[in-house]
């Protein structure tokens, strides 16, 4: 049961369709162009008032991660100012690419934010370069290093199943990796897709750019791929942020729920779910 005053957030998965890095700031930040969209699965925060910030984790991947000041959701306290008792039930794993910690902090903010009656902060990029367009939560172009989120008019739910291959990839050492830091970007305007199948069809024609340097560095995401594109229901395989989390794009949440069935021998973190 909750304690008494608490709210719920989820934190969903965060998938980057696309992510073309189309240029370099002075300080080493990469310029992006990623079309994000969110799972209707991820860790489950519940935030009670309290005078001291707290953290607990609970939950199948939250061994080893830290519950100090370290960890993203502390820091979004500390960056806001606001206090809560935290638990987080850990179902997503870290620095996979699909925006775990990142999702958790904004999920932070939004409890908080309810649970005082005040507004959402400002320069939460600060936090992370995924916060920004996970505190919105919502189907976004995210540009810029990641603080330009400009939220796009509901798509259509595509469905999908994640899989990571349990390896941890540090975003730093992908981006170094990355042969041309100047790729081309999305089109200024994107299309107003008629369906599911219009935005996956267009899918094929953009990029991750972070994929190329994730398969030299770890040779998991190909097997991963390689996999994924072997199966009969598989419409499109991609890699997410900076990995090892993929996603294959399936027609229907049964055919996603059928794949993730054909993955469990693999020993790899599977999950069907539904994006939008
Ligand atoms: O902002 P975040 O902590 O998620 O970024 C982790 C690392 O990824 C940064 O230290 C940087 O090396 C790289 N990064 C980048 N350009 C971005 C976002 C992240 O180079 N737009």
């Amino acid at each position: 049961m909750s304690p008494k005053g608490a709210v719920q957030e989820l934190a969903p998965a965060k998938i980057n369709l696309t992510l073309h890095v189309t240029g370099q700031r002075p300080d080493g930040y990469h310029l992006l162009d990623s079309l994000v969209v969110f799972a209707d699965f991820g860790d489950l925060l519940t935030i009670a008032p309290a005078e001291a910030p707290s953290l607990t984790l609970t939950g199948p991947l939250s061994a080893g991660l830290p519950t100090d000041d370290s960890n993203l959701v502390r820091k979004a306290m500390a960056f806001a100012g606001w206090t809560g008792a935290v638990t987080l039930e850990k179902r997503l794993p870290a620095a996979a690419g699909i925006g775990g910690g990142s999702s958790d902090a904004a999920a932070t903010l939004r409890g908080l934010a309810r649970l005082l009656d005040a507004p959402l902060p400002a320069g939460t990029e600060a936090l992370g370069a995924d916060v920004p367009v996970c505190l919105a939560a919502r189907a976004a172009r995210m540009q810029g290093v990641g603080e330009v989120v400009t939220p796009l008019p509901a798509l259509h739910p595509l469905h999908a199943v994640l899989v990571n291959p349990g390896i941890d990839i540090p975003t730093p050492l992908i981006f170094r990796a990355l042969s041309s830091k100047t790729n081309p970007p999305m089109p200024v305007d994107l299309p107003d897709w008629p369906d599911a199948a219009a935005l996956i069809d267009w899918l094929y024609g953009m990029r991750n750019d972070l994929e190329p340097p994730a398969l030299s560095q770890a040779p998991e995401v190909g097997a991963v791929l390689d996999r994924l594109r072997q199966d009969k229901a598989c419409l499109l395989a991609r890699m997410s942020g900076s990995g090892a989390t993929c996603f294959a794009l399936t027609d229907t949440r049964h055919a996603a729920e059928a794949m993730a069935d054909r993955l469990s021998d693999t020993g790899w973190w599977v999950q069907p779910v539904t994006l939008a």
